[in-house]
């Protein structure tokens, strides 16, 4: 059965689609950067499986260039917001994508990303460069502490819970989090299921790890960052379109919130002239959430085998269901 896949990827799962040669014959985008789109639509003819990734949108075009053979989608990631689920169901293909197993890698990054905007790092790293560092000054580079603090969790699953689990040893006093419905494991952080309004506005923190759906696109808006504490600091490491990134550039110019840390952003790569790049309470990251070298090679193993159970027909180790 004939394979596309999209990218270069970690070895891991390169080792098993190559190994699995009465299975599959793999051809590939073999680079770094993304497979312009038509050369996916050229790449993707008449596969049976489809190996892709968060910033490939797969939609009905690609699934009408595929044809009738295509049989499973692998996306190497967690979030399948940039599939058309609703084409690929009715086409009856299977999806794999990769819970679990960059959760850890994923929360350890948003609490890296909190810190550094809250203590203001970015800012401090550079001053230390510029020969900004003129002494030891009482009201220097001042930003805001976790002890004592309400912490608020937009989306308290997988990633959610893990941010949570490493967030309250540094001496939170109140966990918040909000979702659509309340979520037994949130007594294990001592979390307490509130409305979006209350969050956003008894917040210190606020921490978005929902998954994109038309529900929360735009979520964070300016209405939401109206609510916010001035002193609060809001953080994003879901997706980039739960934030109306205008408004968000509003609040943060005019000290209307502290600071914001991204990860994710609309577009990916953010230009280097957006206007959220030149203000100096923001740090934003390249998508970085993910990436400690074991995590990118285990998601990229999870991906081949979903892969592979869904051209054979069998289990798939991480299929989503929809
Ligand atoms: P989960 O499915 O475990 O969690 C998603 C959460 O989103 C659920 O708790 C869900 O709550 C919540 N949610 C859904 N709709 C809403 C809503 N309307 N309001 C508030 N919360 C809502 O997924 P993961 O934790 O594994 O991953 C979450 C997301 O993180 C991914 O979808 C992906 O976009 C992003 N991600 C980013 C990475 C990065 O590199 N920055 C790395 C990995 C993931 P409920 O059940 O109540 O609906
Ligand atoms: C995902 O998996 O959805 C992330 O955004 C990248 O790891």
């Amino acid at each position: 059965m004939k394979v596309f896949i999209t990218r270069r990827i970690p070895q891991e799962g390169m080792k098993i689609l190559t190994e699995a040669t009465g299975v599959c014959e793999v051809s590939q985008w073999a680079s770094d950067e993304p497979i312009p789109r038509s050369e996916l639509l050229k790449g993707v003819q008449g596969a049976h499986g489809l190996l892709c990734l968060l910033s490939d949108k797969i939609d009905a075009e690609v699934l009408d260039a595929a044809g009738p053979n295509l049989k499973v989608i692998s996306t190497m990631s967690v979030g399948f917001d940039h599939l058309a689920l609703e084409e690929i169901k009715k086409r009856g293909i299977r999806v794999g994508y990769t819970p679990d197993v960059l959760t850890d890698a994923t929360a350890e990054l948003t609490v890296a990303l909190l810190l550094a905007t809250a203590r203001r790092l970015p800012e401090g790293v550079e001053e230390v460069k510029k020969g900004g560092w003129s002494s030891w000054k009482p009201l220097w580079l001042c930003g805001y502490g976790l002890s004592g603090s309400t912490v608020g969790v937009i989306g308290l699953g997988r990633i959610g819970m893990a941010i949570a689990q490493r967030l309250l040893p540094f001496g939170v006093k109140r966990l918040l989090y909000t979702g659509r419905t309340a979520k037994a494991h949130g007594a294990e952080v001592n979390g307490e299921f509130v409305p979006l309004d209350e969050l956003v506005s008894e917040s210190d923190f606020i921490v978005v790890s929902c998954s994109l759906t038309p529900e929360t696109q735009g979520l964070c808006d300016k209405a939401f960052f109206s609510k916010m504490k001035k002193t609060a600091v809001f953080i994003n490491s879901s997706r980039g379109a739960v934030v109306n990134q205008e408004d968000l550039y509003e609040a943060l110019s005019r000290g209307q919130i502290a600071a914001a840390g991204l990860d994710v952003t609309t577009p990916e790569p953010l230009p280097t002239s957006h206007p959220l790049l030149t203000l100096k309470n923001c740090v934003v990251l390249p998508h970085i959430g993910s990436a400690t070298y074991s995590t990118r090679g285990v998601m990229s193993a999870l991906t081949a085998q979903n892969l592979l159970g869904g051209l054979q027909g069998s289990d798939m180790p991480s299929e989503l269901s929809f």
